[in-house]
């Protein structure tokens, strides 16, 4: 009898841990820098996604944050959580918060997936471990959203077309 109340503690504490995924980083998804797969990395890498976090040591970010009382923007939370991905979230070694807006901010923490999504037959799995294929505008405007600061009006369609990364067709 104890055992198997021993065992269902078990099984209770470890759910959310299996429950919830953990961000890997944009260097795992070095497979997408494949030409035949479209290069995403290389795309990304040339967008502004890519320097979010860098951009928290600019002189414009210290005016930032001077107006809003924060003495330090690359470290603040309430800079963060936009300039980076899964701010405070669990994340794994290989995950770099200094690689600012990646990957996974918009296609969700990959732990869970990784392994499996690059198989066209896993993608309902994938997505059930729980891969964002398109957030949709709804997902940019959780960070495009001038809450801390001003910033331009979010044209979806044109501000799509500025990072857009499609897989070659075929
Ligand atoms: C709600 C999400 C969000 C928060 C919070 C946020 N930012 Fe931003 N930030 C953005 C987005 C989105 C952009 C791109 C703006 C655009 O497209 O015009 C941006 C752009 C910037 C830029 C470069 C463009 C510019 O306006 O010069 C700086 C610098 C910056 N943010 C600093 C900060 C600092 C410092 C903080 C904390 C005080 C902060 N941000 C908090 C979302 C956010
Ligand atoms: C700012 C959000 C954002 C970031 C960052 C981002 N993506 Fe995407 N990605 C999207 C959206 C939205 C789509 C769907 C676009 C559509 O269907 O029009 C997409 C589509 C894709 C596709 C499918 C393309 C197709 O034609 O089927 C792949 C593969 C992909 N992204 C990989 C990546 C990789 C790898 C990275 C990091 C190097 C990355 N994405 C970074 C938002 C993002
Ligand atoms: C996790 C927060 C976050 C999400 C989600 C996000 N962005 Fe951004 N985006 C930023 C930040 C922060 C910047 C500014 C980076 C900088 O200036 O270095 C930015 C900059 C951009 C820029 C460049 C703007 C400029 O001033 O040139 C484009 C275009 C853009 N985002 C499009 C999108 C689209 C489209 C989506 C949704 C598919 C999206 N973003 C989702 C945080 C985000």
């Amino acid at each position: 009898m104890k055992k198997y109340a021993f065992l269902f503690l078990i099984v209770i504490f470890a759910l959310p841990l299996v429950a919830q995924n953990k961000f890997v980083g944009t260097n795992t998804c070095a497979c997408h820098n494949l030409p035949k797969q479209g290069k995403q990395v290389d795309t990304w890498k040339k967008s502004k996604h890519a320097e979010a976090f860098n951009v928290l040591k600019s002189d414009k970010a210290a005016e930032y944050a001077k107006a809003k009382g924060i003495a330090k923007a690359s470290e603040a939370k309430e800079c963060l959580e936009c300039h980076t991905t899964g701010y405070g979230e669990p994340a794994e070694k290989s995950f770099k918060m200094e690689m600012g807006v990646q990957c996974e901010a918009c296609h969700g923490a990959a732990s869970g997936y990784k392994a499996i999504h690059n198989k066209p037959e896993n993608k309902e799995k994938a997505i059930a471990a729980g891969l964002i294929l398109d957030g949709g505008e709804k997902m940019c405007k959780t960070c495009h959203t001038p809450k801390m600061h001003e910033m331009k009006e979010f044209d979806f369609k044109k501000m799509m077309e500025e990072i857009k990364h499609p897989m070659p067709k075929g």
